[in-house]
């Protein structure tokens, strides 16, 4: 309420030692290789710099979320830069920023980073036929995946051996299921494909990687009933069943974790102040709050679901908390609210850390919102400040009359 006041709203407020303390948790809990936060979560500068200080690396899928890193102060030697289609631009770019290790997603990139002369690591991206995730739009190793090089199709085992003749850097294999899982099951059963894909290509031509790459994809609980993992228990449970499939000449193998979502949702909530409380003909209390799809957009892509907290007064009731945006833009649809919220009250809504800033838009010329860090003492200190109409205008101003 303090800060809605001090800050205006919409706002996102992220907890600086809740995020470093799940960065560290990761850290601690994962013995078999590094741990990369994915910075498309959350690519606010302060949090990648968090995320580094904690000692993890950060995995960037553009340029743009490179240069955050590269000015949050992250070394580009602690960057591993993805993308089913990066450009030539961001190839060189990461190149100049010293990017430790690239991951390659298809047979025409590795020809391109020779052509690069690409000195630094390089990764396949690897298709594992696994089928995860929290949705469709989220779930990324399919059978019908766009992502990384079919191993049934024979492209992985070519790509092996392109890297090979063209005298890459290989470092290992990269997969990644999906994201918002419940537990290790999905990820397992991809490390079992690429291990064995491993061992194939392994005694096809001599090659055996220094690192598989099990991607991220723990999720978080944004409504009761959802319960993943803790990321402890996860990597706990997902190291054990790991473990023996480095054997032979996969002994000692690192295996590499990058999880985004479980690190930074639960960090972070959004506060809005409610302009409007109305009732429909078919008795719906609609909440219309002051941002909405623009600042939030995974309700209206993924019918994503949040907790909605208030503290005004009165038994909860149902409640559809609506954005102000000129669309039918259901936030959080069949929300239980106090009967006593009044225009002007605060609604907090949890777990918003990830994929809720990084996502945000300009629609309708929607300002974004401000964000502010939590430090450990309760003290508030803004990170981004909110976006202004010059802002808005920058890019046309001197060019439309
Ligand atoms: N590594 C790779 C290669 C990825 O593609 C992703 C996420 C991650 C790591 C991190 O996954 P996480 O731990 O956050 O699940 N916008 C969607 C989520 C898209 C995730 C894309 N890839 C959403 O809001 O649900």
């Amino acid at each position: 309420l303090r800060l809605a006041e001090e800050f205006g709203t919409p706002l996102y407020v992220l907890s600086e030692p809740e995020f470093r303390r799940r960065c560290a948790e990761y850290a601690r809990s994962w013995a078999l290789g590094g741990v990369s936060y994915a910075a498309k979560a959350n690519s606010s500068l302060a949090v990648l710099a968090w995320a580094a200080d904690e000692g993890l690396g950060v995995d960037v899928a553009s340029v743009g979320e490179l240069e955050a890193a590269h000015r949050a102060g992250v070394p580009g030697s602690r960057c591993r830069l993805h993308g089913n289609f990066k450009t030539t631009d961001e190839v060189a770019a990461a190149a100049g920023l010293g990017v430790g290790e690239i991951v390659a997603d298809s047979l025409g990139e590795i020809e391109a980073l020779a052509k690069a002369g690409w000195q630094s690591r390089v990764v396949l991206r690897l298709a594992p036929d696994v089928e995860a995730g929290g949705g469709s739009k989220i779930s990324t190793a399919g059978t019908d995946t766009k992502f990384g090089m079919s191993i049934a199709t024979g492209d992985a085992a070519q790509a092996v051996r392109r890297c090979l003749e063209l005298g890459l850097r290989l470092h290992g294999y990269h997969c990644h299921v999906g994201s918002m899982l419940m537990d290790e099951g999905p990820v397992l059963a991809a490390a079992r494909v690429l291990a064995s894909f491993a061992a194939e290509a392994g005694s096809a031509t001599g090659y055996w990687p220094e690192s598989l790459n099990l991607g991220g994809g723990l999720g978080v609980s944004y409504v009761p009933g959802q319960e993943p993992l803790a990321p402890a228990d996860y990597c706990a449970k997902l190291s054990a069943a790991v473990r023996p499939l480095l054997t032979g000449r996969l002994e000692g193998t690192s295996v590499e974790l990058e999880p985004g979502r479980s690190v930074a949702a639960p960090s972070g909530v959004t506060l809005y102040r409610v302009g409007v409380i109305k009732r429909s003909s078919a008795g719906v209390r609609h909440v219309i709050v002051d941002g909405g799809m623009s600042d939030n957009p995974r309700p209206a892509l993924y019918g994503a679901q949040y907790s909605v907290v208030s503290d005004a007064a009165g038994p909860p009731e149902p409640a559809t908390v609506s954005g102000r945006h000129c669309e039918t833009d259901l936030l959080f649809p069949g929300t239980m609210l106090p009967s006593g919220l009044r225009e002007g009250d605060v609604l907090q809504v949890l777990c918003t850390g990830a994929y809720n800033a990084g996502m945000a838009s300009n629609y309708n010329r929607f300002l974004r919102p401000a964000s502010v860090a939590l430090r450990g003492d309760g003290s508030a200190r803004l990170v981004e400040r909110r976006e202004t109409l010059d802002d808005l205008f920058r890019r046309e101003e001197a060019l439309a009359r």
